[in-house]
């Protein structure tokens, strides 16, 4: 008998695409990576040595620890909600050293063991590994491909019947959280103001509490009038909106992120307390990047035009050659696969014949097949791949 916890009996290396790439990174042959979502291997100029003046800092020499995360940081986070309008407390406020992180106090907060959270399908394939390593089980709800409209391809939006018909499952019933990822990764839709009221009216009768991702909230590329605003302006349901600068300001190697907790007065100020316990007890934040937030935040407009300017040269070039699903915002794109084979074929096939990686869709939990790209890639590399890409026939 293993010593090893249940919740780690994962499938190590049984995927052959990742040993493919593994592979492919080991013999040094370059390849055409199109799912490159990492910000700082994306040759963007707002990456200088400038950043870092702000990390020699006097203050960093003394720890001042604070469970909820240093107030000037807190402020910081807090005049970012302001830009958009909503007024938020410091006190609301928790700093985390990653979105992951906060997560798993959200999870800890609100879970016992087999609980259930319900979250979106497709979406970020790290959500399974998070919950399950904090004991609880995620439940789909799927997004549909809604009809195209005019001349536009079709879009992800939350399946209507998810919410409104009862299902007969009990987890789904008695789900401790809904998750919402705004906008999602892959498909690239915010929650819409009716989905809202849906959501809203499913967590009144459950007592369920909302966690919305934001991280994608800024790179919006196609505002419609019926797109939600942050959750974190939310009233009337317990919510935790949750965000960092990995996306925000493309720093994921400064580890800065953070949950706004916001809803009924008085569940709010418990939920506050107990967070308050779950961080203190790891107070895991850096005090130089907490220093340094306020003068990064200044170059917040600076850094989203040139991602989003990064995500239109992208999306554009794609578009000219695919027909891309429709998305309002966020840095992927999608390519439905017509015919018989399989997205991890494809994937396998794109990669040994062209040099060209993408992931396929069922690592998001797609129903069908579907090719996921990055839209933050190098242009160069975007380009090339893109061509490559055409060169099979799919
Ligand atoms: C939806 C979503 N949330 C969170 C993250 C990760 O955020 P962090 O780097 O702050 O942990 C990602 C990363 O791709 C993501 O896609």
């Amino acid at each position: 008998m293993k010593p090893f916890a249940k919740r780690t009996n994962w499938e190590i290396g049984a995927n052959a695409l990742t040993l493919a790439v593994e592979a492919y990174r080991k013999s040094g042959k370059p390849f055409f990576d199109l799912i490159q979502s990492n910000p700082t291997h994306c040759q963007f100029d707002y990456l200088k040595p400038e950043l870092l003046k702000n990390l020699e800092d006097e203050r960093n020499l003394a720890y001042h620890p604070n469970p909820r995360g240093m107030l000037h940081a807190r402020e910081t986070i807090a005049l970012y909600y302001e830009n958009m309008g909503l007024s938020i407390s410091p006190e609301q406020i928790f700093v985390t050293a990653g979105t992951s992180e906060a997560y798993s106090f959200v999870f800890r907060l609100l879970a016992n063991p087999d609980d259930t959270v319900l979250a979106p399908q497709p979406s970020y394939p790290l959500l399974d590994y998070l919950a399950g390593l904090n004991d609880v089980k995620v439940i789909r709800y799927p997004l549909s491909l809604r009809a195209p409209q005019g001349r536009s391809n079709p879009g992800f939006e939350i399946a209507s019947s998810s919410f409104r018909t009862p299902r007969n499952d009990r987890e789904f019933k008695n789900p401790k959280a809904v998750m919402l990822i705004h906008p999602n990764n892959p498909t690239g839709n915010y929650v819409t103001k009716s989905e809202l009221e849906f959501i809203r009216k499913f967590c009144r009768k459950t007592n369920a509490a909302v966690i919305s991702d934001e991280v994608f909230l800024d790179f919006c590329f196609k505002e419609t009038p019926e797109q939600a605003p942050s959750f974190a302006g939310e009233k009337e349901i317990l919510t935790f909106t949750l965000s960092g600068i990995s996306k925000i300001l493309g720093l994921p190697q400064m580890k800065i992120s953070w949950i706004v907790v916001n809803g009924p007065g008085d569940l709010v100020q418990e939920a506050m307390s107990r967070l308050e316990i779950i961080a203190d007890t790891y107070l895991s934040v850096s005090t130089p990047s907490q220093n340094a937030l306020e003068a990064w935040f200044e170059w917040h407009p600076a850094i989203q035009s040139e991602i989003l300017e990064r995500i239109f040269e992208n999306r554009q070039f794609l578009a000219k050659h695919f027909p891309i699903l429709e998305a309002e915002g966020g840095w992927y794109a999608m390519l439905q696969i017509p015919g018989a084979q399989s997205d991890e074929e494809i994937t396998l096939k794109l990669l040994q014949e062209e040099d060209v990686f993408v992931h396929p869709g069922y690592f998001y939990e797609t129903e069908g097949n579907y090719l996921i790209l990055s839209l933050i890639t190098a242009p160069e590399i975007f380009q090339e791949g893109v061509s490559r890409l055409k060169k099979l026939s799919f």
